[in-house]
């Protein structure tokens, strides 16, 4: 865990059952070093005191505009002023709503409107309130406006009636990591040109049809927004999805797999890191019909032909310095991965099971294992996509930096 000495870290608590959770991340953030000061708001005094998070933090907490506890009529400014990153944490729908249309109403709300730091909103609640497109919308919108969002993970909840479902605060030692990359990471990437193939391929049968697979893109596209964020130089080639488009990466639109290698193909060059997460057709028809099908009696079979396998061609003449796959196995996993992972000469391979609750192809979670070349096998817990797409560049930064150790006399 990288330290978080000299950071002053602001914290705004809204009133949700999942406050008690915030307690344990100040106690995490101030274990690291970092100076932090909590602010609360009116109803989250419903569900943790004052003290408790003066305790933690060994600062006088806010609870007000104008509470008493402040030097002058301008905390807000000073708290704004003074932090290099406000998390506000647990994020209520009220909250989201205020904070999307630039509203000033308690001080949590005028801090964020007064401070210029990296902002961090980590919302929490019951899945049916989640799950409301009112709150979608006003997510959409808070991203737009430059704050980034700790996505709620599905799990047990207080309010549920089924007892599970999204809207979980996510695990605090993922909320620290995600405050450690704003504040310390934001550029680990920087000079580095970063290729993320995302999304499925479609071949053509006929004008009218086409072959393709269950895969929307999202773990791309994850992928290239964070590596983005990090500094990186980033190519998103993708096949058909109904994603946002990231803003600041060069963004190519292929169809089918030999459209994609010759995208890539050109790209390659001055590529240092290769991320390849789209589900490429391996096989395309014989034939590409120019009139449509026309039906007849019996059975149908379609003759078709192997595409090339982009990545164990790039693999062979490898000139990036990381090269990562993606794996989709549904059964025998790791075995499988294993030979994928020599067969097209990568440094590590990212493996799931879509058939796995949690790693299904359309969803914001996944769950992964990373199984390195030197053989280490590391199975991760369940996360957002966002989440897994910081941990594979980490990895990613952990085979650039052994690769540039010196290697050892004799
Ligand atoms: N891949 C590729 N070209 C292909 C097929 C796959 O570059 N024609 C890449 C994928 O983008 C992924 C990795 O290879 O990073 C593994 O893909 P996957 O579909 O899991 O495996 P395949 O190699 O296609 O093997 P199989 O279908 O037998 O599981």
């Amino acid at each position: 865990m990288s330290a978080l000495v000299a950071q002053n870290v602001a914290i705004g608590v809204t009133g949700g059952i999942a406050a008690y959770k915030t307690c344990t991340l100040v106690r995490e953030l101030k274990k690291l070093g970092a100076d932090v000061r909590v602010a609360i708001s009116e109803s989250t005094r419903e569900f943790v005191t004052d003290l408790t998070f003066a305790t933690l933090s060994e600062n006088p907490v806010v609870t007000s505009l104008f509470s008493g506890n402040e030097t002058s009529g301008t905390t807000h400014i000073e708290m704004a002023r003074w932090c290099n990153i406000f998390v506000v944490c647990p994020a209520t729908a009220h909250f989201l709503a205020r904070a999307a249309v630039g509203m000033a109403n308690d001080f949590i709300t005028t801090t964020l409107l007064a401070t210029r730091a990296k902002v961090l909103i980590c919302p929490a609640m019951n899945s049916v309130m989640w799950e409301k497109q009112v709150v979608q919308e006003n997510i959409k919108k808070l991203q737009q406006l430059g704050y980034e969002i700790v996505e709620p993970e599905w799990g047990a909840l207080a309010t549920s009636d089924e007892g599970e479902g999204w809207g979980r605060l996510p695990e605090i030692q993922n909320i620290v990591s995600r405050i450690q990359h704003c504040l310390l990471a934001t550029d680990d990437f920087k000079g580095q040109k970063v290729i993320v193939s995302a999304g499925p391929t479609r071949e053509a049968i006929d004008p009218v049809r086409f072959l393709t697979n269950y895969s929307t893109g999202k773990m791309g596209f994850a992928l290239a927004e964070v590596a983005r964020q990090r500094g990186a130089e980033v190519v998103l080639i993708t096949g058909p999805n109904h994603l946002d488009k990231p803003n600041g990466v060069k963004y190519l639109e292929i169809e089918s797999a030999a459209e994609l290698q010759a995208v890539i193909t050109n790209e390659y060059d001055d590529c240092d890191i290769l991320l390849m997460t789209a589900a490429v057709s391996d096989y395309r028809p014989r034939v590409v019909l120019k009139h449509k099908l026309k039906k007849k009696a019996g059975e149908f079979q379609l003759q078709m032909v192997r595409n090339a396998d982009i990545l164990a061609e790039l693999g062979k003449k490898k000139t990036a310095e990381v090269h990562v796959g993606f794996a989709l196995e549904t059964e025998s996993g790791i075995a499988n991965a294993t030979k994928k992972l020599s067969a097209k000469n990568l440094d590590f391979i990212v493996l799931n099971n879509p058939l796995e609750p949690g790693a299904a192809f359309a969803g914001d979670t996944n769950v992964v294992t990373i199984i390195s070349k030197d053989g280490l096998v590391d199975t991760l817990p369940k996360m957002s996509k966002k989440e897994v797409a910081h941990t594979v560049l980490d990895r990613v930064l952990h085979v650039l930096e052994a690769g540039s150790q010196p290697l050892a006399a004799g």
